[in-house]
């Protein structure tokens, strides 16, 4: 069942791949790449950035997560034998201006409207973030952008989620957290957080702790205050 937004005090949001389209950077080159191989490297780039942060977490090595999609990249152009000159530093450029989902914009303008509080929690750095955010004119849109670089580890340490909470000055459980990450979705489920998992991809249940309340396919599927605005959040 559909969470009812009247018991929100917060949406907390993901960042990469639930707001912001990470295929859109190489889609960007798709001119010089082909779209098949945009497509390969897209993936293989993102595979390897979560991997690299899941890494560096476990080992309490933090770097932040501009170096690491650097990283993760340098191994995909390496893997796809694509050492084309300029490619890296046009496809890091573009990481900084990425699409967000045609969606985005009316859903954050819809709940800023209705008076929620709006949140972002993401790997990204602050000026990763910043870039983006400003690039799809959403910087307004947000209550609070929050970085994991306040407490120098990756999702999903729990230190993540909790910042969070703290910030906000909310209790996990009033916090509606949304990613279409499988693995973020459940993590924060895990953590306390209500969660909700956009499946933009039709991806298959995560086997990890956590239950995440509800699975949608789209932003705009999010549940929303009835019309008119009357119904407030729990704040
Ligand atoms: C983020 C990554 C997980 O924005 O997409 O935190």
């Amino acid at each position: 069942m559909a969470p009812d937004p009247n018991a929100i005090g917060a949406f907390v949001f993901d960042a990469y791949g639930t707001l912001f389209d990470v295929a859109s950077a190489a889609r960007g080159c798709t001119e010089a790449l082909g779209a098949q191989t945009a497509a390969r490297l897209t993936s293989l780039w993102r595979d390897k950035q979560l991997q690299y942060s899941w890494l560096r977490a476990v080992q309490g090595r933090h770097a932040d997560f501009w170096q690491v999609t650097g990283e993760a990249l340098d191994f995909a152009l390496d893997a796809l034998e694509l050492a084309q000159n300029g490619l890296r530093e046009r496809l890091m450029q573009l990481y900084l201006r990425l699409d967000p989902y045609r969606e985005v914009p009316a859903v954050l303008e819809r709940l800023r409207a209705a008076g929620h509080t709006t949140a972002i929690l993401s790997n990204g750095s602050p000026a990763m973030l910043a870039a983006a955010l400003d690039h799809a004119g959403l910087r307004a849109q947000f209550d609070h952008v929050l970085s994991v670089e306040e407490v120098g580890v990756f999702k999903p340490h729990p230190r993540v989620y909790r910042l969070a909470c703290d910030r906000l000055g909310l209790q996990a459980g009033a916090i509606l957290f949304v990613s279409s990450n499988g693995w973020d979705a459940w993590a924060a489920s895990a953590f306390g957080m209500r969660a909700l998992w956009c499946n933009r991809s039709g991806s298959a249940a995560e086997r990890l702790p956590g239950t995440p309340e509800a699975q949608i396919r789209t932003l705009g599927e999010l549940p929303m205050p009835a019309a008119g605005g009357a119904a407030e959040p729990g704040r």
